[in-house]
């Protein structure tokens, strides 16, 4: 039995590496190339020479229908990821000694999931069962699940693991603190003159921050679960969410709070609090998870940012009543809908329009990713409330903000240019996020995919109107390419990943 049940989660990892690598492949091997041909029912495209193909649903979301396969001595053999991994690295440019072994650790992470996942127990809560629901992680990246070192299990998500907090004491001197931390107050007991500063385990044990006089450990504190992001954690005493910084890279970060990011996020919190109000009365579906403070320890930038905390609201805080907030990236991977087409409707004007809104009317970028969106579903499962968060992701449209006051590093990383903005809105919001949700809601039926994107091209049409036709969004509508974000070439290059490119990919709205 155990041994089946080992062999399973292996194919479904193998599975699931291929062919988040093969989009990859498709998009920013051999599309740029111009090597891909539909083929119905196939895509063939061909890498480092060799030609590949697999049936495709889904449209730009590239859903795969059985194995893909690689021609080889005029017949079809099925193709594995550590194949394709050779074939990518002999079609890129330069070399890296890392990428094949990660997206074999993220393989191999899959599959340790997989396996944890048949002894665990997913949490009652709906909405932390839908953050604990990415087995497999983003759809286009080389490595998705790649976490550097030994021991993450125990603070995977997707292991719906839970564990105690660690609670320091910052003596008051050396506090580095913004905004309201009250919350933090309420989590155990401080010594006289010493504040509490909770801490994830897994980052004090890779920080492993020296105690004295200014620093001091207290123990275990509550009990926390972590959601989709890993490093982000929900405290249900405190009903809160905390955001830690973790030194692991997930995806293309290594995930630390800079400083003048713990700052930013307090910043945009006070700054955004009259836009969303303002935003509700045209979108009253509109909601989001305010920054209101953070909280570290003053004993060297090491520190500082190795252990900076984040305080941020609770989603359910954010819902009204009878309203459960679900994970977009979640729904993208199973969604009900009894009829489609006014689900999708509901669903984009609660997630779409507001976005829009928000930078055009306000000079607002948000980073409306599917791990970044919360839907609030009513009884019926309609969406009825859309939930933004992650301020980090947040900017503003320089040139249309006063910014005066502000530390330059502060200023400067919560600012965007206006293209720059523009195209980091249109690649999360309908590349990242849209695109999954019609192909999901849409399944293998084509002419319905076609009729949810004619609806989303209505609704973001009668917007146009509303915000007097900005030129960025007429273009859109126009059928200009989308920008699709170059996750495997950024992995590749090992650059930041706020160097990552663009490359264009068809624009369904067309
Ligand atoms: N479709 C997706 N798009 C983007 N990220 C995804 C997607 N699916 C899964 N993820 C994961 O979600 C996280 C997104 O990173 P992001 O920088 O938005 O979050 P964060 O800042 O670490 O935390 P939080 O969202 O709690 O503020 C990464 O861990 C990434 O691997
Ligand atoms: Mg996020």
């Amino acid at each position: 039995m155990r041994g089946l049940a080992i062999d399973a989660a292996s194919a479904l990892a193998e599975e699931a590496t291929l062919a988040a690598l093969l989009r990859c492949c498709v998009r920013e091997v051999a599309g740029p190339r111009g090597l891909v041909w539909p083929a119905s029912p196939y895509l063939l495209l061909r890498v480092a020479g060799t030609l590949l193909r697999a049936r495709t649903y889904g449209g730009a979301a590239l859903r795969f229908e059985g194995p893909p396969e690689r021609l080889e001595g005029g017949a079809w053999q099925r193709l594995t990821a550590d194949e394709l991994v050779r074939l990518a690295e002999a079609d890129l440019h330069g070399e890296n000694g890392e990428f094949g072994g990660q997206v074999a650790a993220s393989r191999e992470a899959v599959a340790a999931i997989l396996r944890a996942r048949e002894e665990a127990a997913p949490p009652a809560d709906p909405w932390l069962a839908s953050e604990q629901a990415l087995v497999y992680g983003h759809p286009f990246h080389p490595s998705p699940k790649a976490r550097g070192g030994d021991g993450w299990l125990r603070y995977a998500p997707e292991a719906h693991a839970r564990f105690p907090v660690r609670l320091l004491g910052v003596r008051e001197d050396v506090l580095a603190e913004g905004g309201d931390v009250s919350v933090l107050d309420a989590m155990g007991a401080a010594p006289a003159g010493y504040r509490l500063l909770p801490a994830h385990p897994w980052q004090l044990e890779l920080l492993r921050p020296a105690f004295g006089p200014g620093l001091v450990d207290l123990g275990p504190g509550p009990a926390v679960m972590p959601t989709s992001s890993v490093r982000t954690v929900y405290a249900p005493e405190s009903e809160v969410c905390l955001k830690f910084s973790l030194d692991v890279r997930i995806t293309n970060c290594v995930r630390k709070n800079a400083w003048y990011e713990l700052a930013g996020a307090v910043e945009l919190t006070s700054r955004l609090t009259p836009i969303f109000e303002e935003i509700s009365v045209k979108h009253p579906t509109t909601r989001w998870l305010p920054e209101p403070g953070y909280r570290s320890a003053a004993l060297g930038p090491r520190l500082h940012e190795g252990l900076g905390v984040i305080v941020r609201q609770s989603p359910w805080a954010a819902c009204d009543p009878g309203v459960t907030p679900v994970l977009a990236a979640a729904l993208a991977l199973d969604v009900s809908a009894k009829d489609p087409l006014s689900w999708w409707h509901a669903y984009v004007t609660a997630v779409a329009l507001p976005v829009l809104e928000l930078y055009f009317t306000h000079g607002v970028v948000l980073e409306p990713h599917l791990q970044n969106v919360l839907v609030g579903l009513d009884t019926d499962g309609l969406p009825a409330q859309a939930v933004f968060r992650d301020l980090e992701g947040a900017k503003l449209v320089a040139g249309r903000h006063d910014l005066t006051g502000l530390h330059p590093e502060v200023a400067g990383a919560l600012t965007y240019d206006a293209e720059r903005g523009w195209t980091r809105v249109v690649y999360c919001l309908l590349v990242n996020h849209l695109t999954e949700i019609a192909a999901t809601l849409a399944g293998q039926d084509d002419g319905l995919l076609r009729e949810l994107w004619g609806t989303a091209r209505d609704l973001l049409a009668r917007q146009a109107e509303d915000l007097g036709r900005p030129l960025p969004l007429s273009d859109l509508l126009a059928g200009a390419p989308l920008p699709a974000k170059a996750n495997l070439g950024v992995r590749w290059a090992r650059a930041a990943d706020r160097a990552a490119g663009y490359v264009p990919i068809a624009n369904p709205l067309a």
